[in-house]
C-alpha cells in the first residue's frame, strides 16, 4: 500500500445509504436495490423454522463440505473470486449437487427468494437465471459459515472489483459492474455478534490499484474507512437481506457458526438478471 493512502470514490446521499426493514419479503424493495434506488433491505425472520434446521443440518452432514483457509471459512459451493471463468465453472459443476441438497430443502428460502423475485421482474418483462456460459452454469449459492479470529470475520471488501478480472473476460456478469451488484444473504444459523457493516464508500480503480485489489476488491484496511459513515446490520437466523455490493462491507467479530445461504445477483441487460458466487 502506498504511505499516506486516502481511500476515494463516491459517496451516496443519506436517503440512499440506509436499509429498509420490514417483516414479510417484499419483491419490490428488491427491485429497488437491483436498480439502484436504495442501498439495501432486510427482511426479519422470513425464513420457516423447520428450513432453517434443515438447511443446517445438511450444511454441516454435507460430503460436499470444504474448508477455504486464506479467508476462514466453511462452504458448499465455488467462488469465482480470483479465478477463471472456466476454474470457476468446474468448481460449480464438482459443487452443484451438494449445493442442491441444501437448496431444496422444504421450505427453501433459496427457492422462495427466487420464485417471487422471477414473478416481480415478469411484471417488468424480465427474468432471472443462474450466471452461464458456452452452456456452463455458474453456481446457484455458496452456503457458507465464517469463523474468522479477529475483528472482522470477513474484512472489509467490495464485490464489484472481482467482476473486472480479466481472466474472465466475456463472462457475461462482468456485464453487471454496469448496472449494480446485489449481495442476496440467507441467515439459517447465527452465533453471537457477526453484524454486516457496510461503509458509504463505492471505491474507485485508483484506490484499488494502489491497494493492489484491482480485480479482487479484497481487502481494504480498516484505517483507510475512518472517514467514511458506517451502518452496522444486526443480523439473526431467519432474516433475508440484500444490499448493494459496490460499497466496501464486512462482517464484524462472531462467536459460534454464522451460517448464510447466499449469492451476488445484477442486471446484464434490460431484460435479465443473473446470478453468481
Ligand atoms: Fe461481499
Amino acid at each position: 500500500m502506498q504511505q499516506n493512502f486516502e481511500l476515494t470514490g463516491v459517496r451516496t446521499d443519506p436517503d440512499f445509504f440506509r436499509f429498509e426493514e420490514r417483516t414479510a419479503f417484499d419483491p419490490e424493495l428488491v427491485m429497488d436495490v437491483l436498480q439502484g434506488r436504495r442501498l439495501g433491505v432486510v427482511f426479519r425472520d422470513v425464513i420457516p423454522e423447520d428450513a432453517r434446521k434443515e438447511s443446517v443440518a445438511r450444511f454441516w452432514n454435507s460430503a460436499g463440505l470444504l474448508r477455504r483457509d486464506g479467508e476462514p471459512s466453511y462452504h458448499i459451493g465455488s467462488y469465482h473470486w480470483n479465478k477463471s471463468t472456466d476454474e470457476y465453472l468446474e468448481d460449480s459443476a464438482k459443487t452443484a449437487d451438494a449445493v442442491r441438497d441444501v437448496l431444496d430443502v422444504p421450505g427453501s428460502p433459496w427457492h422462495a427468494f427466487r420464485s417471487a423475485m422471477a414473478a416481480e421482474l415478469a411484471r417488468h418483462g424480465a427474468e432471472i437465471r443462474v450466471a452461464e456460459h458456452e452452456g456452463e452454469q455458474a453456481c446457484a449459492a455458496l452456503i457458507r459459515a465464517w469463523d474468522k479470529e479477529g475483528s472482522f470475520a470477513l474484512d472489509p471488501h467490495e464485490d464489484e472489483a472481482q467482476c473486472k478480472d480479466p481472466r474472465q473476460a466475456g463472462f457475461e456478469i462482468q456485464r453487471a459492474a454496469d448496472h449494480e451488484i446485489c449481495a442476496v444473504n440467507m441467515c439459517v444459523e447465527q452465533g453471537v455478534g457477526g453484524r454486516l457493516v457496510v461503509w458509504n464508500v463505492r471505491p474507485d480503480d485508483d484506490s484499488r490499484r494502489a491497494l493492489g485489489i484491482e480485480h479482487t476488491g479484497f481487502s481494504y484496511p480498516p484505517d483507510s474507512l475512518d472517514g467514511f459513515d458506517a451502518l452496522h446490520l444486526d443480523v439473526r437466523s431467519g432474516d433475508v437481506y440484500v444490499f448493494n455490493g459496490r460499497h466496501v462491507h464486512a462482517v464484524d467479530a462472531c462467536e459460534g457458526n454464522r451460517t448464510n445461504v447466499s449469492f451476488l445477483m445484477g442486471f446484464v441487460d434490460e431484460r435479465t438478471v443473473v446470478s453468481w458466487t
